[in-house]
């Protein structure tokens, strides 16, 4: 990586070490320049639709290629609570059922599987805590995640304290209690939904062989990390 070439393109860094990437972090010249098109083009066009949807698949191709999945396996939508929610209300789930999330997701990633409880689509949120070194052990994904789990959702990086969790064995265990039902079909099943926004691109492009069922990652972040 040509560090000189990287400190260009993401001016901020010329005069800090920005380490606040999680949220909205600072964008890059070539972020810059692809919002000013986009705008000047909306200006001058309108609504351009028939050349902004080549732009948007080729961008839903590029990650889907990153990430090892196919086309039609990749939505753009606004952001991560909007696919969520998405999800949340297209996925099967199992009848008197439960759900099973962390302290450490986003507040997103917790009050929506509350609300689907009210709707009635589970009968229990189980909700785990973390320890005493900021983590949620693995056998306690082991003990809350049972037959009766329709979805385990977690955020690979926890925007609270950055704990990365064991995205590939919390997915193992949810899916070993799905014994019946192939993997990918919108069937009651057990489905592992990890919550990507606060990971970094490549950790992302990392996960490519994990077979979760469902992934949520941010575009605004991977963009300006490097
Ligand atoms: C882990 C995680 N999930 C979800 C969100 C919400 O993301 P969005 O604003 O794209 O809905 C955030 C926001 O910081 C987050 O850190």
């Amino acid at each position: 990586m040509n560090i000189d070439f990287v400190r260009k393109e993401i001016p901020v860094t010329s005069r800090r070490a920005y380490f606040d990437n999680a949220g909205t972090g600072p964008p890059s010249i070539n972020v810059l320049n692809a919002i000013h098109e986009y705008l000047t083009d909306w200006r001058d066009y309108g609504e351009n639709w028939e050349e902004w949807l080549p732009i948007i698949i080729d961008s839903r191709r590029l990650f889907a290629k990153m990430i090892g999945a196919g086309l039609e396996e990749v939505a753009s939508v606004p952001n991560v609570s909007s696919a969520l929610t998405a999800l949340a209300s297209s996925v099967k789930y199992k009848p008197g059922g439960n759900i099973v999330i962390s302290e450490l997701n986003f507040p997103t990633n917790i009050y929506l599987w509350h609300l689907q409880k009210k709707h009635g689509r589970a009968n229990d949120v189980r909700l785990l805590r973390k320890d005493r070194t900021g983590v949620v052990p693995l056998d306690e994904w082991e003990k809350a995640i049972d037959d009766d789990t329709s979805i385990v959702s977690v955020d690979y990086v926890s925007w609270a304290n950055g704990c990365r969790e064991k995205i590939r064995e919390i997915t193992k265990i949810a899916h070993e209690h799905n014994a019946f039902v192939r993997h990918r079909r919108l069937l009651p099943r057990t489905r592992s939904l990890p919550d990507q926004c606060q990971a970094r691109r490549g950790r992302c492009a990392s996960l490519r062989n994990v077979q979760v069922d469902a992934r949520a990652p941010r575009r605004r972040l991977p963009i300006h990390t490097p």
